[in-house]
């Protein structure tokens, strides 16, 4: 495999390359390379170890590199690994966080570090910048449990309902949408509209949450998150039994009697600021289990209790397959110019009225 070091390497190219012949830059973990990346190291040493280490900081150094070469950015949700989150990450943050930003993104290219879903949500907020996803399979149950041809439906069953799309679905389902939410702003995205009866999809438990904190009529869609769904309220009656003293923080696609266990319920970028602004001895993040990771890595002097449950699409996205994007500028994420008109008018509906 080609050293990047080598002189005859360098990593300016022409138009015309062949991206299969691109060298894929390699590093060594020379003791050079170990002082180049210790500051990284230091943000993550709480939940990288030192036998993890000498494998990831090559390929964080290799990304660092294509990401000057290509102009590229990485927007990484909250649910990466470490190593991902906080020593690639250009942005970092929840569904809603990382929509605003793409918006702004001044490079050539974004990286998504997630889920398709919000690659899309990347092109619709800022069309002309190529968007490349690092693996093309990383779905989600909630984008898949719903299609366009299901909103049509909906529309004919409920005329004149206002329809509201959680962000988790197709830029397709989108299009059919009025307006889309994230879990951080459905409360009020639902209230704006000033109806009655809202429908909110795809998620049911996301739904049933909303229909808690409103007075508005939810009508949910049978939706689910596969990874929150299997938390149980007996599972965390049980580690609050060994443990009173613990808080429990739950995401809004969890079932309800989880969310009434909970101390606080919010989107993944809320119970982060909730664990930073309450710095609880010890909390169960009640969500996909990287994100525990990740904000131990900034809070060392919190205890996380960890029933973990791993995203299986979020976790298709390493540090390999965030290189080989780069270099071979592969996985484009692209949306249908005529779709993308009316999808990108739900998503800026809400970021205008959440801005
Ligand atoms: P957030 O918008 O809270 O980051 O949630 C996205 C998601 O996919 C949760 O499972
Ligand atoms: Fe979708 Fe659930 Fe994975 Fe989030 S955690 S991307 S909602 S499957």
């Amino acid at each position: 495999m080609a050293n990047l070091n080598a002189p005859d390497l360098g990593l300016v190219r022409t138009t015309n390359e062949r991206f299969s012949e691109v060298p894929r830059p390699e590093f060594q973990f020379t003791p050079e390379l170990a002082a180049e990346m210790a500051p990284l190291y230091e943000k993550v040493k709480h939940v990288v170890t030192p036998m993890e280490w000498p494998h990831y900081a090559p390929l964080i150094k290799a990304i660092n590199v294509m990401k000057k070469e290509r102009n590229a950015v990485v927007l990484a949700h909250n649910y990466m690994t470490p190593e991902i989150f906080h020593c690639v990450g250009d942005f970092r943050g929840d569904s809603l966080q990382l929509a605003r930003e793409a918006a702004n993104v001044d490079a050539d290219v974004i990286v998504q570090a997630g889920v398709h879903f919000m690659a899309e949500t990347s092109k619709l907020m800022n069309p002309n910048k190529t968007v490349l996803i690092p693996d093309l399979e990383a779905g989600c149950s909630l984008a898949s449990s719903i299609t366009a041809e299901d909103v049509r439906a909906l529309r004919e069953a409920y005329p004149g309902v206002p329809i509201v799309t959680y962000v988790n679905t197709s830029a397709a389902v989108k299009a059919e949408c009025d307006i889309c939410c994230t879990s951080s702003n459905a409360v009020k995205v639902v209230e704006s509209l000033n109806a009655p009866r809202v429908l909110l999809i795809p998620d049911e438990y996301l739904a049933k949450y909303v229909a808690t904190q409103t007075d508005v009529e939810i009508i949910a869609w049978k939706g689910r998150c596969e990874v929150h769904e299997r938390f149980t309220a007996s599972e965390l009656e049980a580690l609050r039994g060994d443990d009173p003293g613990v808080k429990i923080i739950a995401h809004p696609e969890c079932p309800p009697d989880v969310i009434n266990t909970a101390d606080f319920t919010g989107s993944t970028a809320a119970m982060i600021n909730w664990v930073k602004d309450h710095q609880p001895n010890k909390v169960i993040l009640v969500t996909e289990c990287s994100m525990s990771s990740n904000v131990a890595a900034e809070a060392p002097d919190v205890e996380f209790v960890r029933p973990c449950n791993l995203c299986p699409h979020m976790k298709r996205i390493s540090l390999e397959k965030i290189l080989d994007s780069l270099v071979y500028m592969q996985n484009e994420v692209t949306v249908d110019p005529e779709i993308a008109e009316r999808a990108r008018r739900a998503v800026e509906r809400m970021v205008n009225l959440t801005n």
